[in-house]
């Protein structure tokens, strides 16, 4: 028989065959393909003597009854960016439901239930925004953010309807919380750290604060033959201008990261002056207030930049999360449970965004990272080590015994 661990890696092998796109793996929220990948999970939580359901916003959420009132939550994302790897996300949720199919194995009910939530939407890729999913999870989704729009100008609105979720509940669709013993994410750490200092784990000590903006220069197009250099105001130019302005300012702040991820320009022709540039900005550091400090001096440099040009700009915070420290009591336990099973406990931040920073408003957070080759991430070279995984199925394993014998 297959172990657990092997069993996690072909599902997540699985899963990451099912995409949008032929030959990469891109599985936005609301897509048919996160249909489809929702119905297999769905059918595994099923098999594991899970009741499942689907919230307001298609969250998956499944769940293994207890013999007590309290519920613990585990899980991750099954959302993907574009040409994604594997397991970011999705192999929180497969060590969660291996958790569950072990205490089914031994016929085993805990004194709490387990909830495995996939939840729908973390990445952002489709309408730039985070946590989603958690979000409404967490009942802190903002209704503004229902008319924002996908590339294709299809609002979050129309997108959760098609999805068969209900954007008019989304608002007031946040789990309930009294019942809630806490949530716990295993994710793939998408850093170097573990694989330097050789542990298979580590314990996450508080994810990052980010923002993302969409900052839009405007000039004018013009022929690419004709209009001289003097007096063009060509709308890309100031674009790059920016992008290394941002560049520039994070490397000036210790421990700050800034990217420019996305730029498209309009009209977008080989023979037309962009008259248009849109660019994505995502601002991230473990201190609010530095983080504020850079947003605003880098919106007063873009405007700098646009009159510079005699171009126009526009800069809207699409999203700010803040920095989250994850629960001191319940990181504790999990701590324990990673040295009890024989791990050395490394205790790290998150530079990345996690479902777990949405779901601490609600309820206390811990985290665990497993080590990834290369601390390759994002990227469709992403791998871990089975062994690895066995690990964490064990650590979480562990976890439950020691919150069972706590309650
Ligand atoms: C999610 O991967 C994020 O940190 O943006
Ligand atoms: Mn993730
Ligand atoms: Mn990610």
């Amino acid at each position: 028989m297959k172990d657990a661990a092997t069993i996690a890696m072909e599902r997540c092998d699985f899963l990451g065959g099912i995409s949008e796109e032929n030959g990469l793996l891109v599985r936005p929220f609301g897509s048919q393909a996160m249909q489809r990948a929702q119905d297999a999970v769905s059918g595994w939580m099923q098999e594991a003597s899970m009741s499942v359901r689907r919230d307001a916003i298609g969250n998956l959420i499944g769940r293994y009854e207890g013999t007590g009132e309290k519920t613990l939550i585990l899980g991750s994302h099954l959302d993907t960016v574009r040409d994604a790897g594997r397991y970011d996300g999705i192999l929180g949720v497969m060590v969660a439901l291996a958790c569950v199919e072990l205490l089914r194995e031994r016929g085993e009910r805990l004194p709490f239930a387990i909830e495995v939530a996939g939840f729908a939407d973390e990445e952002g890729l489709r309408f730039g925004t985070t946590y989603l999913g958690s979000s409404v999870f967490a009942g802190t989704f903002e209704e503004e953010l229902l008319g924002y729009e996908d590339p294709d100008g299809i609002t979050i609105a129309e997108a959760v309807r098609t999805a068969g979720g209900d954007p008019d509940a989304l608002t007031g669709a946040g789990r309930r919380r009294d019942d809630l013993l806490g949530y716990c994410e295993v994710h793939i750490e998408q850093g170097p750290v573990l694989e330097r200092l050789g542990d298979p784990v580590g314990v996450v000590a508080g994810i990052t604060g980010q923002s993302r903006v969409r900052v839009e220069f405007s000039g004018e197009a013009g022929h690419a033959g004709t209009v001289p250099m003097k007096g063009r105001r060509d709308a890309l130019c100031a674009a790059a201008e920016f992008v290394l302005a941002v560049e520039e300012a994070a490397g000036k702040e210790s421990d700050m990261v800034a990217t420019v991820g996305h730029i498209s320009v309009h009209p977008d022709a080989h023979n037309v002056i962009p008259g248009k540039a849109l660019l994505s900005l995502d601002l991230r550091h473990g201190d609010d207030a530095v983080r504020g400090r850079v947003l605003q001096s880098l919106r007063a440099r873009a405007g700098k930049i646009a009159r510079g040009r005699g171009e126009e700009h526009d800069w809207r915070v699409q999203q700010e999360s803040r920095a989250v420290p994850t629960d001191p009591d319940l990181t504790a336990l999990l701590a324990r449970a990673v040295e009890e099973i024989g791990h050395p406990v490394h205790r790290m931040p998150s530079g990345a965004g996690h479902d777990a920073a949405a779901v601490a408003e609600i309820a206390p957070v811990a985290m665990l990272f497993v080590r990834c080759r290369g601390g390759i991430s994002h990227n469709p070279a992403e791998s871990v080590n089975r062994e690895d995984v066995a690990v964490a199925i064990d650590a979480i394993s562990h976890f439950l015994e020691l919150l069972a014998e706590n309650r």
